[in-house]
């Protein structure tokens, strides 16, 4: 790396807070300019765009300097499509420990809700009554095996689940039965609680629908930590009507904040949370951005780069 080579950013954070982004970056040696959206500033040094939803309408003419641009979260559903991108510019993500620890903890909190049957607990203590419940072993399905389902999968496999995969290629696991391609169906038909995990894209989008659920166990539970654009909501609330589906938690929603009058408020068989199972950690983010950027100014290849035919 030359001596004085250094790389301007831009950040275009949507709603988080640049501020820790902004700390930790202008503590590297590799950075130089830091510019946080929106801006009046001259942009045409920017060689790196970070992100978080949405990408805003005319920021890349902006940047005639751009080398690559990241996604500030694991997904990257904000930036598919968009025209804006040029079809060359390499776009990586977040792939970090914390996003995985974070989910695996946030599912399994979402899971002991459902298997120790908390809610009921919580109503005996409120009436004073010491009720024993039982509880069973579940079964739980991890739809998409990837940086998240995968530290998901092996972490139930631990913790005594017996525990069922599914992704687009076929993916071994120790402990974890996986299925691919072809084999949604023979997927579906064997958990009790299924967590949708996969990225939302033009196949994945509104997977979770009626014809979906008629494939799962009676009764069966959802636990939706990926994107809502993933769910039909309507097709929920039939299932849950119908008696098809017991219940399920939401962290993710197709309109985000959830409006305060939309029908899954107030239904005791849905538990919403506000997208939160996993939110990027900066301090540890940051690392993986700044490698990034040492290869770049090395010459090496980028890491953690999205194919964005694939769409994920
Ligand atoms: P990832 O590493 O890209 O993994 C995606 C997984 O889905 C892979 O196993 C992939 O299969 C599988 N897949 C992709 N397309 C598929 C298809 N059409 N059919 C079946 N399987 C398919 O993604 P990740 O980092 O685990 O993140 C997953 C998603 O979680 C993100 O995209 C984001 O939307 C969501 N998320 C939510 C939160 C939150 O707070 N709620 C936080 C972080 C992330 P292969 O392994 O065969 O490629
Ligand atoms: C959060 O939703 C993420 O994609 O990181």
């Amino acid at each position: 790396m030359s001596q004085h080579k250094k790389l301007s950013v831009l950040i275009s954070p949507g709603n988080w807070n640049p501020e820790p982004w902004v700390e930790g970056l202008s503590a590297s040696e590799l950075i130089d300019e830091i510019h946080v959206w929106p801006t009046e500033a001259n942009l045409e040094k920017v060689e790196l765009l970070l992100v978080w939803k949405p990408l805003p309408e005319g920021v890349v003419s902006r940047l005639p300097n751009l080398k690559f641009l990241s996604s500030m979260g694991a997904g990257v559903d904000h930036l598919l499509g968009d025209s804006q991108i040029p079809k060359d510019l390499p776009v990586m993500r977040i792939v970090d420990k914390y996003l995985a620890i974070d989910m695996t903890n946030y599912v399994m909190m979402s899971l002991m809700i459902y298997q120790r049957r908390y809610h009921q607990l919580i109503e005996n203590q409120k009436n004073n009554v010491w009720g024993r419940l039982g509880y069973s072993k579940v079964k739980v399905g991890v739809l998409g095996l990837g940086a998240l389902g995968s530290h998901l999968a092996r972490q139930l496999v631990k913790s005594g689940f017996e525990v069922y995969g599914f992704s687009r290629n076929p993916k071994e696991l120790e402990g974890v039965e996986s299925y691919s391609g072809k084999d949604l169906n023979a997927f579906l038909a064997k958990p009790e609680v299924l967590v949708n995990l996969l990225p939302l894209n033009d196949y994945t989008k509104d997977i979770l629908n009626y014809d979906f659920f008629t494939k799962m166990q009676p009764r069966a539970y959802l636990i939706n930590v990926a994107r809502g654009g993933h769910l039909v909501e309507a097709d929920l609330i039939r299932a849950l009507d119908e008696g098809l589906l017991k219940g399920a938690t939401l962290d993710v929603f197709r309109q985000e904040p959830l409006p305060s009058d939309h029908p899954f408020w107030g239904r005791d068989d849905i538990i919403i949370t506000p997208h939160v199972a996993s939110v990027t950690t900066p301090d540890s983010a940051i690392n993986q951005v700044l490698e990034n950027c040492r290869n770049f100014l090395e010459g090496r290849p980028l890491n953690y780069l999205v194919d964005l035919a694939r769409q994920y």
